[in-house]
C-alpha cells in the first residue's frame, strides 16, 4: 500500500517502522515526519490539508494515518473524506472528545461512565462555590488543547482559585480557559487504554503505564510521558471487562447517538480506585510514548488493522500480540521541558550483542538530520525500547541500548516500570 503519516514524533516513527517490517511492501510518506523517518519513506512540506489531499489523491495514497491530536481538531479527517479518501482518525466533531474537556466530561456524565466529581462552568463564582466543597487536593482543568499543560492539581484552596482565575481571564491559556473545570482528586494508580474503533466496533490493545514526570519516583514537572510499558500486570481479565463495558461500549453507543461515531484511537486516560476503573480523559490519538511500545507487540499486520478501522471492517479481522513485555525509556534534550536546548550530534553505538541488536530498537522523534548526521533538536529526542520475556528483561536490555546512545545534555529516567517491578 501507499501510506501517508502525519505527525513527526516518536509515535508517528513507531507505526512506520511497524508497517515496515509487514511482510508486504508498503510506500512510506510523513507529513511532516523528522531527521530519521526519511530513513522509512519520503518526508513532505505540505501544511495545509486541502493541498495535503490533492497530493493523497494524485499520488494514490491508499491509507493515511494521523498521530497527533491537532490536525484532527483542525477536521483533517473531514476534509480528506470529503474527497473520497480513506483516512484513519475521528471527524472534527467526533475529536472534540480531546478537543474540549468541557465537551468530554458532560458527554461521560450524560451517558453514565464513571468519572471524578466536577462542575464546567465560565463564572467564577460558581467555580469558587464548587471548590470550598471539595477536600485538597483539587484539580484544576482547561477546557482547550494546551499542550498537555492545562490540568493543575492544586495542594489547597487558594491556589485553586488562582488557577481558575488566570485561566478564565485568559492569562494562562488564552481562549483554551475560557471554560474551566473543577473535579475531585482520586488516589490511585494510573493506566493508558487504547481502542481501535471503527464506529461500532473496537479492538482492546494491551494496557499500558506512562511515566509523566521528569525525574526518578515521580518527581519534577509534568511531561509528554518520560517512558512506558506494556502489558501492565496491574491489570487482570476482570479489570479489562469492566473497562470494556463501562467505558469503550457506551462510548461508542453514546458518539453515534450523538451523530459523531467514533474511528480512530480512543486513548482512555484511566485510574484505578479501589479496583474500579475511573475515566480520567479521552484522547482521540495514540499515546506517545505508548505508541513506541505497543507498535512492537502487534504480531498481526498494524497497516491492515489501520486500513480496516477506517472503513468499518473491523469485525473482518483478528488482531493478534506477542506474549513478550516492551518497555520504552525516553531519551530528552538538555533544557525539556522548560525550554529547548542547542542541537547537539546524536552518536548511536554500533551494538554487537545478537540478544541486544535482536530485542532492542530505536524510535526517533525529536531529530533532524544535515548531511546524514543526526542531531537532537526536539524536547523529546528519541525512544530506546525493549523486549523481552518478562518485564525486567525488557528494561534491562532497553537500558543497555540507552547506554549506546550519546549526545550532550541527554536526560533519562532510570526507573521506567517501577510500578510492575
Ligand atoms: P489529563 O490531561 O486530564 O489526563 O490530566 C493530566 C494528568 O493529571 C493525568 O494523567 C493525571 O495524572 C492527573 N489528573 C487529572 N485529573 C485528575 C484527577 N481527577 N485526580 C487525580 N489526578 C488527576
Ligand atoms: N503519554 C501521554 C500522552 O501522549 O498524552
Amino acid at each position: 500500500m501507499k501510506i501517508l503519516i502525519l505527525g513527526s514524533g516518536g509515535r508517528e516513527y513507531s507505526i512506520a517502522r511497524a508497517i515496515k517490517n509487514e511482510t508486504e511492501d508498503h510506500e512510506l510518506f510523513f507529513q511532516p515526519g523528522n531527521g530519521a523517518t526519511d530513513n522509512l519513506g519520503t518526508n513532505l512540506n505540505i501544511k495545509d490539508y486541502n493541498e495535503l489531499a490533492v497530493f493523497a489523491q494524485e499520488n494514490e495514497i491508499e491509507l493515511t494515518i494521523v498521530g497527533p491530536e491537532a490536525p484532527l481538531v483542525d477536521g483533517v479527517v473531514n476534509i480528506f473524506r470529503a474527497q473520497g479518501l480513506t483516512i484513519f482518525g475521528p471527524t472534527k466533531e467526533a475529536a472534540q472528545l480531546e478537543g474540549s474537556k468541557v465537551y468530554m466530561k458532560n458527554f461521560l456524565a450524560k451517558y453514565n461512565i464513571p468519572t471524578a466529581g466536577f462542575i464546567e462552568s465560565d463564572s467564577i463564582e460558581d467555580l469558587y462555590k464548587f471548590t470550598d466543597t471539595l477536600s485538597t487536593p483539587i484539580v484544576v482543568k482547561a477546557d482547550g488543547l494546551c499542550g498537555g499543560k492545562g490540568v493543575i492539581i492544586a495542594m489547597s484552596h487558594d491556589e485553586a482559585k488562582q488557577a481558575i482565575g488566570e485561566m478564565l481571564s485568559g492569562k494562562s491559556f488564552g481562549d483554551a480557559g475560557k471554560k474551566v473545570i473543577v473535579e475531585e482528586f482520586l488516589d490511585g494508580f494510573e493506566l493508558s487504554m487504547f481502542a481501535i474503533c471503527d464506529g461500532d466496533d473496537y479492538i482492546l490493545l494491551q494496557a499500558a503505564q506512562d511515566h509523566k514526570r521528569l525525574h526518578n519516583n515521580d518527581e519534577g514537572p509534568n511531561t509528554g510521558g518520560m517512558g512506558a510499558y506494556a502489558p501492565t500486570p496491574l491489570v487482570d481479565e476482570e479489570l479489562y471487562q469492566k473497562v470494556k463495558d463501562r467505558v469503550i461500549v457506551p462510548t461508542l453507543d453514546g458518539m453515534k447517538k450523538e451523530g459523531a461515531p467514533f474511528e480512530g484511537v480512543l486513548f482512555i486516560g484511566i485510574m484505578v480506585v479501589n479496583g474500579e476503573p475511573i475515566t480520567l480523559e479521552f484522547n482521540v490519538r495514540f499515546g506517545d510514548p505508548e505508541c513506541e511500545i505497543l507498535m512492537p507487540l502487534m504480531t498481526s499486520s498494524v497497516s491492515d488493522m489501520f486500513l480496516k478501522a477506517s472503513t468499518n471492517r473491523l469485525n473482518e479481522i483478528k488482531v493478534e500480540f506477542s506474549k513478550q513485555y516492551a518497555v520504552g525509556v525516553v531519551m530528552a534534550s538538555q533544557n525539556y521541558p522548560y525550554s529547548s536546548s542547542t542541537p547537539a550530534e546524536i552518536i548511536v553505538d554500533e551494538v554487537h550483542h545478537e540478544e541486544i541488536a535482536n530485542n532492542t530498537h530505536i524510535s526517533y522523534a525529536g531529530v533532524s538530520k544535515e548531511d546524514d548526521v543526526l542531531y537532537a533538536n526536539g524536547g523529546r529526542v528519541l525512544v530506546c525500547v525493549g523486549l523481552g520475556d518478562t518485564i525486567k528483561q525488557a528494561r534491562d536490555r532497553a537500558y543497555l541500548r540507552c547506554g549506546q546512545v550519546h549526545f550532550v545534555g541527554k536526560k533519562l529516567r532510570t526507573d521506567i516500570a517501577y510500578q510492575a517491578l
